[in-house]
């Protein structure tokens, strides 16, 4: 990561879950440590696409910048801002919307699957549902990588077309002018390690099986005493293959936490304890980040200055080469 930039988006969500934690927060903070320069940002007009009531942008906007910062992020050395407060980033997108044939939008995964949706749903008109903003869904992605030439996406494996798209864009720019105003993006892939709900399943919003990051403490205790167990007796021994409790617990402790309570399972623990176990380790992890989240949405000014002295530096980078590209295709 040395002299790389390295720059990536999430879409404002609301509060995070464990999963989203170890699956894309933790590795994405790692990454942004060891490179030279890094940026963040949380894309509100991605989700103004599908979330039209104001209180709701408004809160989700919140709780995910919050959320990155509580968890770790550094603005001292991390950029961090909101994509809508770059304005650089929606002229660029115009001027890549020129660039990117038709067909190239026809074929992106997430319109591809609201057309397959209303084609299943026997709908006659199979764009039902679909806005201009969903269609170009990917161009406004190109535009936030590309404003910023940026070198490594870190994204999830949803996204990798995305990028390949923006690589295809920025290629037709850069060969129409017989220009390098366009450097070509590498994406970096983290798999995530899936980690298991309450009930077993991969841990989603959408089940209503997952443990919000920062709930406090007793709610989140509640919650883990819900994870489900079969009726072995306390005092028998436990296989801890064949255990939820034991599944998330090692995604959040260390090994050698993990074996002492394998121990436990063998020699015989009751369920309630070794989810006492889990929510003791849970609450030690996220107590400090818990409390830096709350400060940081009971005080929206803190926030909001942060997000505005990120938007500063990101506007810096942007503005000059806004200027560049308005230059090269002759209209400035
Ligand atoms: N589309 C990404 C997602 O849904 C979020 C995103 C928007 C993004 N713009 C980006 C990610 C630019 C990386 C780079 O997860």
């Amino acid at each position: 990561m040395k002299g790389k930039r390295v720059l990536t988006g999430v879409k404002p969500t609301g509060m995070p879950h464990l999963g989203n934690y170890y699956g894309a927060m933790a590795p994405g903070i790692e990454i942004s440590k060891i490179a030279d320069e890094s940026m963040l940002f949380v894309a509100d007009y991605h989700t103004l696409i599908t979330v039209h009531k104001k209180v709701d942008m408004s809160a989700m906007i919140m709780e995910t910048s919050a959320s990155w910062l509580a968890a770790g992020v550094d603005p001292n050395k991390t950029v961090i801002y909101k994509q809508s407060d770059v304005p650089e980033i929606m002229e660029i997108s115009w001027i890549l919307n020129c660039f990117t044939p038709k067909g190239l939008m026809n074929r992106a995964h997430a319109y591809k699957a609201k057309v397959q949706d209303n084609e299943n749903n026997g709908k006659k008109d199979l764009d039902t549902g679909v806005n201009v903003g969903l269609y170009t869904y990917p161009v406004l992605m190109a535009a936030d990588i590309l404003s910023f030439n940026a070198d490594v996406v870190p994204i999830g494996p949803d996204q990798v077309q995305h990028v390949e798209i923006t690589r295809d864009i920025a290629q037709k720019f850069n060969l129409n002018y017989k220009c390098d105003a366009f450097k070509m993006p590498e994406f970096k892939v983290s798999i995530p390690d899936s980690v298991p709900g309450i009930d077993g399943r991969k841990m989603s919003k959408s089940y209503n099986n997952h443990i919000p990051l920062f709930e406090d403490a007793k709610k989140m205790r509640k919650k883990v005493m819900k994870i489900t167990t079969d009726s072995t007796p306390p005092e028998a021994p436990k296989d801890p293959e064949n255990s939820i409790i034991m599944d998330i617990f090692k995604v959040v402790a260390t090994a050698s936490e993990v074996e002492v309570l394998k121990k436990n399972y063998s020699e015989g623990i009751s369920w309630g304890e070794a989810k006492q176990v889990l929510f003791e380790c849970l609450d030690k992890q996220f107590s400090e980040k818990r409390l830096k989240y709350n400060d940081l949405l009971n005080h929206p000014d803190e926030l909001n200055k942060i997000l505005k002295q990120g938007a500063e530096k990101a506007r810096a980078l942007a503005t000059p080469f806004l200027k560049e590209l308005k230059s090269i295709v002759g209209v400035s």
